[in-house]
Order: structure tokens, then sequence, then C-alpha cells
């Protein structure tokens, strides 16, 4: 079977001739580029050297801004198979047919910390996929956790600024343990869950080829009748989910910072290919109001005993890029890259999601043409009515380029359903413009709570561990004192664990009112160490 967009690669790499002589950018022979053009052995460079010029000024802009979050990554590429068709939920082509394998391009990344930052901080990993189908480019973009920091992405400039390096120092480039990000969360206790999750050897992966991911937002399916369904992805690795402990985590970082980036490459340099399931949760819309949470709140899963995941399918990663730059640095993934028989839902932070990626991007890509770059270019054919604009790289060819136009030529938009074009899933809502958070966002502890309670001993005191080293490092009492106040509703035991080892006094009350809300989750639902 062959293998389109690697085809379509090896088409742009003709372009660069692996080997022959030196030339300019403008294709002009060169014999010596030792040395500049001068007056005499000692005298000044002379302006007219066009090859000095050319190849000192293309160095200076070398560099492109790094992502503003996820900024570290490793990709491969590789392809996705479905186990069968799944036409009774969605009309997604590329999960129709077991013999179709659809590429796809991975970039697992840390959140935090610059590019060249160590690799095994404590941090969520990035896990996007782009699924190059043949009704265009569809994006996966998750995490290695399934739920989110904060509920509404008006939030994430103040999360994200709360976690980054503090604005006067630049410290600290690459943990979590720092004043302003527990400033935030004691402030913010929605982000509580996450931050369990957070604190767990979760945040600690021991090889991307070793960590499940998760969609985490309630997307919907949408069949060819148009109906809809809720739906969370999950992915699980073969290999089963493992992590380091916090002491081989840092040795790690000093022995080397490449240790999760340098694995994958070796693995797949070695034929040793990755793999993961696709797993679904599957949600009727009649029953969205059936469960004690908010289908729509990102800081929430659902319970696998009240959903159960169901295979649909598997990913295999089996070619490293041919160029870090071109491809895994400049590939853009973004939310809104769906396909017919995916949409979303009114997730607030998935709306914000899918304005946000857009955006950075032309600023990181450097203007509206990125999607012709090779790593982020369709396989699907593409026909656009967009011009010009920097980097342009097609020769549009003929007068129009608008509709309707009577002239010929131009892309007129396609007509009927049965032309295969996206339609948004038709959905009635009503109300009043308000700027207030859904009473069903409410409850930031339940969760946070089942997490604990279903961690075993030695996992319970590994996060005690890590959030008595990260909040030890907190200079200011009052908010080490804080969190722990909010971790007493999470659980009081913690809370006092944590207590005893910063320096603050136990927290006023320990809260365990949350065990009873929502039924227990099991090691399997929470943990997800089933390899498949
Ligand atoms: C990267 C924004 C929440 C997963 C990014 C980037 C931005 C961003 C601006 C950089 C993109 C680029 O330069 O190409 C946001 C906003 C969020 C949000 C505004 C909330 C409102 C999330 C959530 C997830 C997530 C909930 C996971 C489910 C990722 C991943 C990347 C990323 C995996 C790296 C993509 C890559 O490898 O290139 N995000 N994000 N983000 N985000 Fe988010």
């Amino acid at each position: 079977m062959t293998d389109a967009k690697r085809t379509q690669q090896e088409n742009y790499q003709a372009q660069d001739p692996a080997s022959g002589p030196l030339t300019t950018d403008q294709g002009v022979a060169v014999d010596h580029t030792d040395d500049s053009l001068r007056v005499g052995e000692r005298g000044p460079t002379l302006l007219e050297d066009f090859h000095f010029r050319e190849k000192l000024t293309h160095f200076d802009h070398e560099r492109i801004p790094e992502r503003v979050v996820h900024a570290r990554g490793a990709g491969a590429y590789g392809y996705f198979q479905p186990y069968e068709s799944c036409a009774a939920f969605t009309q997604a082509a590329f999960l129709q047919d077991p013999d179709v394998k659809t590429p796809v391009f991975v970039r697992f990344s840390t959140v935090q910390g610059p590019r060249g930052s160590a690799d095994t901080v404590r941090d969520i990993r990035g896990f996007a996929t782009k699924f190059y189908t043949s009704q265009g480019n569809y994006d996966l973009v998750g995490n290695n956790v399934p739920v989110f920091f904060i509920q509404d992405g008006i939030k994430f400039p103040d999360f994200v600024h709360a976690l980054k390096p503090e604005p006067h120092n630049e410290i600290p480039t690459g943990a979590s343990a720092h004043d302003t990000l527990w400033d935030f969360v004691s402030l913010q206790p929605e982000t509580l869950h996450a931050i369990m999750w957070l604190m767990s050897d979760r945040a600690i992966p021991r090889s991307f080829r070793m960590m499940q991911g998760f969609g985490v937002h309630t997307f919907r399916f949408v069949d060819a009748e148009g109906n809809g369904t809720f739906v969370k992805f999950h992915w699980k690795p073969r290999l089963g989910v493992r992590s380091l402990v916090w002491d081989e985590a840092q040795e790690c970082q000093g022995r080397d910072p490449d240790f999760n980036r340098r694995d994958l490459w070796q693995a797949i340099e070695a034929g040793d290919f990755p793999e993961w399931e696709l797993g679904v949760q599957l949600v009727p819309e009649e029953d969205e109001f059936a469960f004690d949470f908010d289908l729509l709140d990102a800081t929430k899963l659902i319970p696998e005993e009240l959903v159960p995941v169901r295979p649909i399918g598997r990913m295999v990663l089996d070619r490293n890029p041919e160029n870090f730059f071109a491809e895994t640095e400049q590939v853009a993934f973004h939310t809104a890259n769906l396909v017919p028989g995916i949409d979303f839902t009114n997730d607030p932070l998935l709306q914000a999601r899918n304005f946000s990626y857009l955006d950075t991007q032309l600023l990181r890509l450097g203007g509206p043409n990125f999607a012709q770059l090779p790593v982020n270019r369709p396989v699907a054919p593409v026909r656009t009515n967009h011009r010009d604009g920097p980097h342009q790289s097609v020769v549009h060819s003929g007068a129009t380029s608008y509709t309707p136009n009577s002239l010929g030529g131009g892309c007129p938009a396609i007509a009927g359903a049965d032309a295969g074009a996206y339609r948004h899933h038709v959905e009635r809502v009503d109300g009043e413009t308000i700027r207030r958070r859904s009473a069903s966002f409410q409850d930031h502890y339940s969760q946070a709570a089942l997490f604990w309670n279903s961690m075993s001993d030695w996992e319970k005191q590994h996060i005690v561990d890590a959030f008595r080293f990260e909040l030890g490092k907190v200079e200011a009492m009052s908010v080490r004192a804080r969190t722990v106040e909010v971790l007493a509703s999470v659980d009081g035991t913690l809370a006092r664990a944590v207590a005893e080892g910063i320096g603050v006094p136990a927290p006023r009350q320990g809260a365990d009112h949350h065990k009873g809300n929502s039924p227990a989750l099991s090691q399997e639902s929470l943990r997800g160490d089933g390899s498949i």
C-alpha cells in the first residue's frame, strides 16, 4: 500500500539535490567559502561580496519564535488503521475501511520549558496527531492526562503566565516548582484535578512510547444522516503506561536531557515501532445531562465504569523525520482542523483553542501560507481562492480568485451533500449574552478526590513527596498555607501529610466528604495502565 504522505515528501526532497558543488541561492557555483572578499590581505571586507552577505544574512534569520507553550517536542511519522467501520457513529472517511492506512505525524512535547529544556521534568506531555486523510487533515491535539487545569479558555493566558518562568528573572525554566504557579493554583481550585495528575508519576513518563494520550474535551461524532454522538478520545500504548521515579527523572535531566526524544528516535531507527490503540467513549446526545459533572467541563473525565472505552483502531509510528526544523518544528496542529464526521462541542476551553492555534501560528510560522509547508500539506487536493501573502509557493493561474464568477476558473463551492463537504453539526442554541460559568461546572474536588483514592499506598507517597518537593520551594509561606487549605478539600490525609513536610500548620479541616459523590473509579479507569 503506498503511503501518500511519503510520496508527496519524496517529491519535495527531489528539489534538494543530495550532493553536488556548492552554489548561492541563485544557483551560481561557489569555489571558495572560507574567506571573505577584502581589499588586500588585512583590509576591510567588501560589500560587493554577495556570497558573504547571503551566507550571513540567511544565518542571521535561521530562528523562528518557539511555540508559546509546548516548545520542546519530538515527532515521528506513521499510520493509523481502523479495526472496523465506524459508520454507525461517524462518517469520517479514515474511520471506515480496515484496509485503509491513513498517514499520520505525531508530535510529543512538554508544556512549560523552552525548546532547549530537559525532557524528564515534571510536566504534562502533549500528544498531538495529524491525520492526512483523503478528506483533508484532521488534528487530534491531546495531552497525556485526561483533564485540563482550567474550564474556560479566557483563563489560559493567566494560567500560562503563572506556569512559565517568572518574568523578572526567567526562573524556573524547566520545572513547576515556583511561587506564581502555586499562587494561581491555590486561588483557582478548578486546577486541582489536573494538579493531582501533575503531582503523580504520570507527569514523569519513562518514554513517549509508554504514554497514554487523551483528546481531553468532549467532541462530537456525526454520522452520514447528521446524527451526533458525544465522544472522548483515548490513545493506549501497546507497551503499557510506565513512569520514571523522581530520583531517576532528576538524574536523567543531568545525564541525558534528551532522554525521551532519544528513546523515540532510537526505537524507530531500530525498527521497534511504537504503537497505540485509539479508543472512544461514546455518549448518546440524549444522555448529555446523565452525569454528576458537565460533559463540557474539561477538568472532568468520564469514568470508564460509566462509559467503557471502545477500541476503534491502531496507530504505528515507523519513520523518523528527515529534518527536525522542517518537520517537527514547523508542524502546525489546530483543534479546528476537522474532517466531515467530527465536530466540536460548546466546551468553553475548546472554543478558545479553536481561536488560539491559528492565531499563534500566523506569527510563529510567518503568515498565512504555512499550510503549504511539506509537513502541513494535506494529501487531499487543495483548491482555494486564497492568494499571495508571505512565502506563497503556489503559482496560481488564471484571472479569477473569487466566487461567484462568470468568467471561469477560481474555485466554486461544491454543491450537494454527496460532494463530501464539511457540514457543521446542526444544534439549537438559545440564551442571553452573559459572562458567567455554568453552575454545572462548580464541583472542583470530587474527581480530584477520586483520583487520590484510586492510588495505591506507594503512589500516594509519590504524590505527597511531589507536593512537598514543589511546595517546599515556594518562598511565600502564605501561598504554601493556602495551597494546603485547598488540598484539604480534596483529602485531609493528603493535606496534613503535605503540611507536615513543608513547615506550615495542618489545615483546619480535612475533607473526606467527596468520596461518595460518584461511582468509585477503578485502577484501570484512572491509572489506565492496562496495556493493549
Ligand atoms: C500547543 C493554546 C489548551 C494541547 C499550543 C499552542 C498554543 C496553545 C497557542 C502553540 C501552538 C503552536 O505554536 O503551534 C492553547 C489554549 C488552550 C490550550 C488557548 C486553552 C484554552 C490545551 C489543551 C490541550 C492542549 C486542553 C490538550 C488537550 C496542546 C498541544 C500543543 C499545544 C499538544 C503542542 C502542539 C504541537 O506539538 O505542535 N496550545 N492550548 N492545549 N497545545 Fe494547547
